[in-house]
């Protein structure tokens, strides 16, 4: 129709249209599209860890079953999120590599650690939440591929939030020292959760031309505050404590005003220096090498069979 390839490109992002894997895309798109995907890719397979070592200690069968279905959910979100970031002409292996060799990164979040049986309640709560709220306005991403997986994915987390509302809102109803182990795990929870969406608007290296691009909708700053003003009424009805002594609604500006998180320690656990960063990484790599047997057969496998018994 005469337009350059690039005139195409603006006009199916200004047209809210979807950008498909054959289009033509500017370089700079494809690589930090590659680079969310990926993290958000690598984030779901390393945020099954925290879970995981709950789920032999679950206190009822139905519990246990609960939490096993939730992490093999995880593991699915890697997967579909892998391959939306295959679409961009990268392999599986360059993935799993650039997670192994620590160059590209993972939520700061799931370098935490899980303590008690109430943390379980606390990551379905607040950093699933967190996750929702981040990821319901990526499923009208710009990118067709990356979209579409979202849209799953977001109707799973919610199942995931909910579960963990649940296992706070029985702990905070039980006994004396059930509510307490709810509420010391929500203290320890809160920031690190709010830390999840970034750091603030004006040290967030991508957030405008992601938002040029339409890969991301809002900035890291506006969904921290629509996540702190969903939590109040629902940590009202828990009948727990957001452990922020600043928490208050501010009348003009229709928000709660609210304590930042801690965005340098953020940076820290982002470069590798949280509490849980290097024991993430060996059972990742631990797990790859333990699991070379199973893609060695699979190899073997397809060379053996053309395809057409399958
Ligand atoms: N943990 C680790 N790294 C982070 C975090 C975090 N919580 N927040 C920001 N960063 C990194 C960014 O990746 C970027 O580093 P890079 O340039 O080396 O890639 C740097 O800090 C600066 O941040 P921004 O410029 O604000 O980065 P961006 O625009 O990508 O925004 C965000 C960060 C909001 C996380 C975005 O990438 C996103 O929405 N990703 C998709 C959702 C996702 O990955 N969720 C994973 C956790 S939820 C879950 O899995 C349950």
């Amino acid at each position: 129709d005469g337009r350059t390839a690039e005139e195409t490109f603006e006009a199916v992002i200004a047209a809210d249209q979807k950008v498909e894997p054959r289009d033509w895309m500017p370089d700079a798109y494809r690589k930090g599209l590659i680079r969310q995907i990926a993290q958000h890719a690598h984030s779901e397979i390393i945020g099954m860890q925290p879970e995981g070592n709950w789920i032999t200690r679950a206190p009822s069968l139905k519990r246990k079953a609960i939490l096993l279905a939730k992490v093999q959910d995880e593991a699915g979100h890697g997967l579909y999120l892998y391959a939306a970031a295959e679409t961009l002409g990268i392999s599986r292996d360059e993935l799993v590599d650039a997670l192994l060799t620590g160059r590209q990164k993972y939520s700061s979040i799931f370098n935490y650690p899980t303590l008690t049986w109430a943390d379980m309640g606390a990551i379905g709560w607040l950093v699933d939440g967190a996750a929702i709220v981040n990821q319901v306005p990526i499923c009208r991403c710009s990118y067709g591929p990356y979209a579409r997986a979202m849209i799953r994915i977001c109707k799973e987390e919610s199942f995931h939030q909910r579960q963990g509302y649940e296992i706070l809102y029985t702990l905070s109803n039980g006994t004396a020292a059930q509510h307490e182990m709810a509420q010391e795990s929500i203290n320890r929870w809160w920031y690190p959760s709010l830390a999840m969406f970034g750091p603030p608007d004006a040290d967030s290296t991508h957030s405008a031309q992601s938002m040029a691009w339409k890969i991301k909708r809002h900035s890291n700053d506006e969904l921290r505050q629509r996540f702190v003003d969903m939590c109040v009424p629902q940590a009202e009805v828990l009948g727990l404590t957001i452990p922020d002594p600043e928490l208050r609604w501010n009348e003009e500006r229709g928000h709660h005003d609210y304590t930042s998180p801690d965005f340098e320690e953020l940076m820290r656990v982002v470069k590798g220096d949280g509490p849980c960063n290097a024991e993430r990484m060996a059972h990742r790599r631990r797990a790859h090498t333990d699991g070379a047997w199973v893609r060695a057969a699979a190899e073997a496998y397809a060379a053996k069979h053309d395809g057409s018994d399958r």
